[in-house]
């Protein structure tokens, strides 16, 4: 698609915005008409197409005027593009330009929701697709300046590293197996002059990564630890390293998950995608500033090979972990994938990210990511991130006292944490979190961000169809630009 700025409408189609309980002052008779008879019309992102001889216009609702931010104007200008993408060749969006947002970001915002809202991950396998027309988005401001043809750059760019961790998590496990991951991360790095290097298996068990291997022993696909490095800055001294979660398809393994709770689990790469699509977005904007991707990818299956509850492993940081369910695979991988980031790639400040726990979606439902951590600042820096381009995050708690449950019998720490009130099913979210937390050097400044629920939706929004949302990539990029 492409994206113009303009101050005069030219196109086919406009969208207008109205906020709730207000009035639009866009001069037409058609608009005045139809919020005349429907003055509640304004509710966020319902829309409303009206027709003359002359017009043809979109009435967007807004929702509050006093509640409009990034969030808002990317799924404003996403249900624009979503409901006209089959109708109109040329669309014209006017963009609220509020003080409340800074004006790189309105050009960011809207590029971003327009091109996502038309990201359709049927595509590949409807045998029958509505055509879709809409080629040219003008985005109408009362004056074009530098900083939003800056914004509608960036949009480009983030767009393509968010729809790029969509279509990787959105490919079905059949397809989108360890290998294949591989391959379109070689493919990034090529096209975007990053470093790839990759253990399979052996060379992982070889290296000593026993989390990682363990629950790779259960597949017959081969298996990968990813590393992609771009090198943006000659005199930064801090080396970002970004941990994902690669697990292509979870069935849980031996503690086999029921049929219904597996269903959705070719979903749970989100982690590993959205690192991939962080490395090629800074790539893309040359951000200055050294980073490791790390894509601990593999599938948790289930057959003779398979690891077993009860199976003791060697972390690749040393400690051994009683594996009491293999099911809680993704704090294995992303344990050897973060010791690897440390001692292999000399990683200063870490982030993870991975789809850890269903229970982390029972508390925060699918609109917010768990965020935890060893240092509240760099925790807080990035849940300030995430808020400035519309993703939410909300801090959870690593009390010292919850490392209790951690205790085994037998070995360093075990996987699910147990003793507590509700057996193996107490503080899930935040077990998980102490595992991946003991293998943080010391003094290394360190977030884990449970995706769990915003990674994914089940039914499609005004703004964007069902599927992958690519959470993570905007965030961990606006942190990483800005610091
Ligand atoms: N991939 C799942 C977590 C998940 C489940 C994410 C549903 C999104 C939706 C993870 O590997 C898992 O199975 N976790 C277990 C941990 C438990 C066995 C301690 C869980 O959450 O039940
Ligand atoms: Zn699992
Ligand atoms: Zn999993």
């Amino acid at each position: 698609m492409k994206f113009k700025l303009l101050t005069q409408p030219k196109g086919d189609f406009l969208a207008v915005s109205v906020f709730e309980g207000e009035k639009t002052d866009y001069p037409s008779n058609l608009v005045k008409n139809f919020l005349r008879e429907n003055p509640k019309f304004g509710k966020r992102y319902e829309f409303q197409s009206l027709y003359s001889d002359k017009e043809k216009i979109l009435l967007l609702g807004a929702g509050k005027k006093d509640k409009f931010d990034f969030e808002l104007l990317q799924n404003l200008a996403g249900t624009a593009v979503k409901s006209l993408a089959t109708k109109t060749k040329t669309l014209s969006l006017i963009l609220p330009q509020l003080n409340r947002i800074e004006e790189v970001k309105i050009s960011q915002a809207a590029v971003l929701g327009a091109e996502i809202a038309l990201h359709d991950p049927s595509k590949e396998y409807r045998s029958e697709l509505e055509k879709v027309k809409l080629e040219n988005v003008e985005l109408v401001v009362k004056k074009v300046t530098p900083e939003l043809e800056l914004g509608l750059k960036q949009g480009l760019v983030l767009s393509e590293g968010v729809n790029l961790a969509r279509r990787l998590a959105d490919l079905p496990a059949n397809e989108m197996t360890p290998s294949f991951f591989l391959e379109e991360a070689k493919k990034a790095a090529r096209e975007n002059k990053l470093k790839c290097s990759f253990l399979n298996e052996d060379q992982a068990k070889k290296k000593g990564m026993g989390a990682f291997v363990g629950v790779a022993q259960g597949s017959e696909e081969p298996s990968f630890m990813i590393a992609l490095e771009y090198s943006g800055s000659q005199s930064g001294k801090e080396k970002w390293g970004l941990v994902g979660k690669g697990i292509t398809f979870d069935s849980g393994g031996m503690s086999l998950k029921p049929a219904q709770a597996m269903v959705e689990m070719k979903y749970d790469c989100c982690g590993a995608a959205a690192v991939l699509g962080i490395l090629v977005v800074l790539a893309k904007l040359k951000v200055k500033a050294n980073v490791v991707g790390i894509m601990a990818v593999t599938e948790n299956l289930i057959g003779g090979k398979a690891q077993r509850p009860g199976d003791i492993v060697k972390t690749y940081s040393g400690k051994t972990v009683e594996v009491l369910n293999t099911d809680a695979e993704g704090r294995l991988v992303v344990a050897d994938g973060l010791t690897f980031a440390q001692k292999d790639f000399k990683a200063t400040k870490l982030i993870d990210l991975a789809t850890l726990t269903g229970a982390m979606i029972v508390a925060l439902g699918d609109l917010y990511t768990g965020a935890f951590g060893n240092n509240p600042k760099f925790t807080q820096d990035v849940i300030v991130a995430g808020a400035k381009v519309g993703e939410k995050i909300w801090e959870m708690p690593m009390d010292e006292d919850y490392e209790e449950m951690l205790k085994s019998d037998f070995a360093d720490i075990n996987n699910t944490g147990r003793g507590g009130s509700m057996a193996d099913r107490t503080a899930m979210p935040v077990m998980g979190a102490k595992l991946i937390e003991a293998m943080v050097e010391a003094n290394r400044p360190w977030v884990h961000l449970d995706i769990a629920g915003p990674a994914w939706d089940l039914k499609p929004k005004p703004y964007r169809s069902v599927g992958a949302t690519g959470v993570g990539v905007k965030t961990v990029v606006e942190l990483i630009s800005h610091a």
